[in-house]
This record gives structure tokens, sequence and C-alpha cells, in this order.
């Protein structure tokens, strides 16, 4: 079942996604090279002590953390560490989200740790054009196939691949609820999206092949070939005047 929210739920859900939104601003400075991805989480736990909110990864299903910090090869859920040390070249994906007022933000963004090979700039530009695409096919009466299918063409027109494994999903008071949003699919399939649904879009684009593992930790996914994974989320909702991006500042 698919939960839909007013559009008073949707305002609060926008003021959860703003701070996610804004953490993103203050974390860019601290990607560096030295900066270890604990300093990133610190940052973290610093921000939501601050605003008065609560992280929405830690504790979920165990996850220790505020973050998740992947780096190069890892795809998602790599988990904060002090003897993680960026290094120029690196590209870092950062996963964040906060509960406020009960509803759930959640937002992701890859970044270059200074100066980082054209190949993985370009992999970072496409997985956020699929995002784009991606938003662009959230329209009222478009199906979730829709958006399937434009992140799933934008990152393999590029000769890269979608990652299967994990998906986006429904967000409100709950991290996780009903759809499912996967990157691949067929256009015209799947649920359709009316007002009042809110979602976490995410596409996982990898520089090879889409297979991934769980490394022994049991949390941090790679990719099978070790080649460099992107990441890109954005909380969005369907209203009545259009799709709006929730997770901005
Ligand atoms: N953005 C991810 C998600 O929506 C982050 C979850 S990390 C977890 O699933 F630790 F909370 F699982
Ligand atoms: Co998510």
């Amino acid at each position: 079942m698919i939960i839909i929210k007013s559009p008073p739920e949707i305002e609060a859900m926008r003021r959860a996604g703003a701070l996610v939104g804004r953490f993103f601003e203050e974390v860019k400075s601290l990607v560096r090279p030295g900066s270890t991805t604990f300093d990133l989480e610190q940052l973290a736990e610093e921000f939501v002590a601050r605003h008065g909110v609560r992280g929405a990864f830690k504790g979920y299903l165990g996850y220790p953390a505020n973050l998740c910090t992947s780096i190069n090869e890892e795809v998602v859920h790599g988990i904060p560490s002090r003897s993680r040390i960026l290094r120029e070249g690196d590209v870092v994906s950062i996963d964040f989200g906060v509960v406020k007022e009960g509803y759930f933000g959640d937002a992701a963004k890859t970044f270059p740790v200074g100066k980082t090979p054209e190949s993985s700039l370009k992999l970072m530009r496409v997985t956020e054009a699929a995002l784009e695409k991606a938003i662009e096919a959230s329209r009222e009466g478009n199906r979730i196939g829709d958006i399937s299918a434009a992140v799933q063409e934008t990152a393999e027109s590029a000769g890269f691949s979608v990652v299967r494994d994990f998906v986006g999903h429904g967000i409100g008071r709950m991290l996780h609820e009903e759809p499912q949003v996967p990157n691949y699919g067929v256009r015209g399939t799947g649920p359709k999206l009316g007002e009042g649904m809110v979602l976490a879009i995410e596409p996982m684009v990898n520089e090879g092949g889409y297979p991934v593992e769980v490394l022994p930790d049991g949390w941090t996914v790679v990719t099978r070939d070790r080649k460099r994974s992107a990441h890109f989320e954005h909380t969005i909702a369907v209203t009545e005047n259009g799709t709006t991006i929730l997770s901005l500042p």
C-alpha cells in the first residue's frame, strides 16, 4: 500500500528535506584529501544535535552511524571510520537522512576528492543527470517504470550500468515505504504516480558491470569488478502543482 501525504505533510517533509540539503552544503568543505570518513560522520552527529533532529540511519537495522560514506568501488552503506582517509583522486558517496517532526528526508551525492580522473567526473555527471531525468519522469499519471527507464537509459547510453540489488523507495513516517523505485525497468509499467506520493529516487551507477557484493562487515556494498560507482538521491513529492524536490536547502 502506498501511503499518500496531504499538502501539510508534504510541507513537513520539505522541512526535513531542507535540513538534509543544508547538511550537504556544510559537508562539502570537509571533502578534501586527508579528511577521514569519521570527520564527515562527526559533522553529521553535530548537525543533528544542533538542529534537534534524529539521524535517519543510526540504529536502523543496527546500522552504526548517521552517514553512509562509500569510497570509489564502494556503492552504498560504507561505514564511516577513523581509518578511512580520503585521498586525492577518490570519489566519495555521502548518504544522509534525518527525521524531523516525525517525517524522514533522505538524499545522497557523490563528490570528487581533489583532482579526480575525467572518467570518474563523467560517472558522477551521468549519475546526477540520471537522477534529473528520473525526477522529470516523476509526473502525475506516469508510472514507476517511467522513472526506472529514465535512469537506465541515461546510464547505459553513456556506457555505464545500473545496480539491480538496491532500489529507491517511498518515504514518509518510515524511511522505507512502498513503492520500490528500481533504477532499471520498462516505461508504462508499475504503480501509477499520483498527487501526494513522496519518493526517494536514488540511482546507483557503476563504471563497469552491475553486479555488487556485500563485504564481511555486513554493510559495505562494493562492485564485484571493483570499478567505481556513484550515487545521487533526492526526496521528491508529486503535488497538484507538479513534482517538487524536497531535499534542497
Ligand atoms: N539512502 C539509503 C536508503 O534509503 C540509506 C540507508 S542506510 C541504512 O536505504 F543504514 F539506514 F540502511
Ligand atoms: Co534512500
